[in-house]
């Protein structure tokens, strides 16, 4: 990666007996550890109001890193990984005290891994436990329900923290082929400067998983896909791709470019957005069942698996140019792109030719999974007829760097430990974020249908009429 050991400090990880911790903090830890990329000194506390003691959170962050590694675990690296390993066991009515006596550094950085509805009581009781003085705090994502509960939760935090020590994740900024976004765009005279609505059409945005809400119904409920994807992964992505260049590459100077971004998003218009849930279906030849017949789900539930939208920037470069979305669960693959489609040549220089019509230049970024870029353009079929076809340039990162992608939660770890605030999300960023969705939240569009393991309900083709949605396989290299 190229980064070094951050400070020395504490790594608290309250709610470290879940999932999320588990599947991802875990084993991210363990490979920063092995990569010598966490504090030469300092202890990875877990902390959850469940009965465990040290040697069972060893057991726990061993079974955690061998199921979930994205490096085969060495018992060398495994045995120094978790001789840092310590655990506080939460009494709820002890507000924290426990925490406070377990943490020996007058520095740490404290990761939220809890349900939503603790962020508040637990940001309250840090400062009621005068952890605030030395503390940095990771903070999952849902942020806020909504504009209102957003700004409140802001107005918590910051009665306890600054925001530079506020680190709001959303783990879509800690992938590579997201951050390449950056590069590939500043790094390369050739994009930037067609990068705007003289030469691009339309852009478009997938986010589809072929996984229903899993053991996740009851969360689910409360969320939908708009909260869920749209207003942060989706909103990160429009604003790392429609934004001007900043003045540098530090935290502050990229935020201020991605915010500007964000005001000229026009708050949606529940016209122009659907949503949907899925069905009963097949994927992969096997039958899942529908939403409202997960564990957890209301059998009437209203809430959406998925949703579409055409969003609106209205700035100096991207005025007229429809950005169209979509995300949803029980997609028929696993599969999240942009898709940049430029504008047809001028003049159909072959139309005597028998060549009915030039397909546009196509700019597809794959961010998983199979990342990559490729560019499609038209060439000619060898032969004495003029017949065109498209044809691709591809980049992959596994055949190019012959290494896979490191997983976002490591990146995202280290640079909160380092105090880096590049790929987090400021306070106006989140805000904005959920102002731009409240319409759609207050009044909802009506839910339509769509089969599991298909691209959605025919009600979001009209979105794109007359054109359609990108299929996966047209011009992304693969
Ligand atoms: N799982 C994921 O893939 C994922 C992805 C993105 C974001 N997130 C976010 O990450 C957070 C954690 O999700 P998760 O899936 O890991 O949830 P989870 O499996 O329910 O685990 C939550 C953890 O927090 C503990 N906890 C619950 N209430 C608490 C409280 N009041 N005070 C202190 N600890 C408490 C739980 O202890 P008990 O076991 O005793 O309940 C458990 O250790 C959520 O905000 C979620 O939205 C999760």
């Amino acid at each position: 990666m190229g980064l070094k050991a951050p400070p020395d400090q504490d790594v608290v990880v309250v709610g470290a007996s879940g999932d999320l911790s588990a599947r991802k903090l875990l084993p991210a830890l363990y490979n920063l550890s092995a990569e010598g990329l966490l504090p030469r000194r300092g202890s990875i506390v877990g902390a959850a109001p469940v009965d465990m003691d040290d040697a069972a959170f060893v057991d726990f962050a061993r079974d955690s890193v061998h199921k979930y590694s994205r490096t085969k675990p060495t018992a060398t690296a495994l045995d120094a990984f978790c001789k840092r390993l310590r655990f506080v066991r939460l009494d709820p009515k002890a507000a924290l005290r426990d925490l406070r006596a377990a943490l020996k550094r007058p520095r740490r950085v404290v990761y939220l891994a809890v349900p939503p509805s603790a962020f508040e009581t637990l940001i309250l009781q840090l400062g009621a436990a005068d952890l605030g003085a030395g503390t940095s705090l990771i903070i999952e994502k849902p942020f806020g329900h909504d504009l209102a509960s957003a700004r409140k939760l802001n107005r918590t935090i910051h009665t306890v923290l600054p925001e530079q020590r506020i680190f709001r994740i959303d783990h879509y900024l800690g992938k590579e082929t997201v951050q390449n976004l950056l590069i590939f765009r500043f790094g390369n005279s050739v994009f930037e400067r067609i990068w705007n609505r003289d030469a691009i059409a339309r852009v478009e945005i997938t986010v589809a998983e072929s996984l229903g809400v899993e053991h996740r119904g009851a969360f689910y409920e409360q969320t939908g896909a708009i909260r869920d994807i749209v207003q942060n992964h989706v909103f990160q992505v429009v604003a790392i791709t429609a934004m001007e260049p900043p003045v540098s590459f530090d935290a502050e100077a990229i935020s201020n470019e991605k915010v500007k971004v964000l005001r000229a998003l026009q708050p949606l218009d529940p016209a122009a957005v659907v949503r949907g849930q899925y069905t009963a279906g097949t994927i992969s030849g096997q039958p899942v069942a529908g939403y409202r017949s997960e564990p957890g789900v209301d059998p009437k539930s209203t809430t959406e698996t998925y949703a579409a939208m055409r969003l609106r920037i209205d700035s100096w470069r991207w005025s007229g140019v429809p950005f169209f979305v979509r995300t949803g669960k029980r997609m028929a693959i696993r599969d999240t792109r942009i898709v940049i489609t430029f504008r047809e040549v001028p003049l159909h220089l072959f139309a005597g030719t028998g060549v009915s019509a030039v397909d546009s230049n196509r700019l597809v970024v794959r961010i998983q999974p199979d990342e990559g870029i490729a560019v499609t353009f038209v060439a000619k079929v060898p032969g004495p007829e003029v017949t065109i076809q498209p044809v691709n340039m591809n980049f992959t990162y596994g055949s190019a760097f012959k290494t896979s992608p490191p997983e976002a939660y490591e990146r995202l770890l280290h640079d909160a430990l380092d105090g880096d605030h590049t790929l987090f999300i400021r306070e106006d960023e989140v805000e904005r974020g959920w102002a731009v969705v409240q319409p759609v939240l207050d009044q909802p569009p009506p839910i339509v249908r769509y089969g599991a393991g298909s691209w959605g309900p025919k009600a979001a083709d009209a979105l794109v009429a007359p054109l359609h949605w990108h299929e996966p396989g047209e011009g992304d290299g693969l």
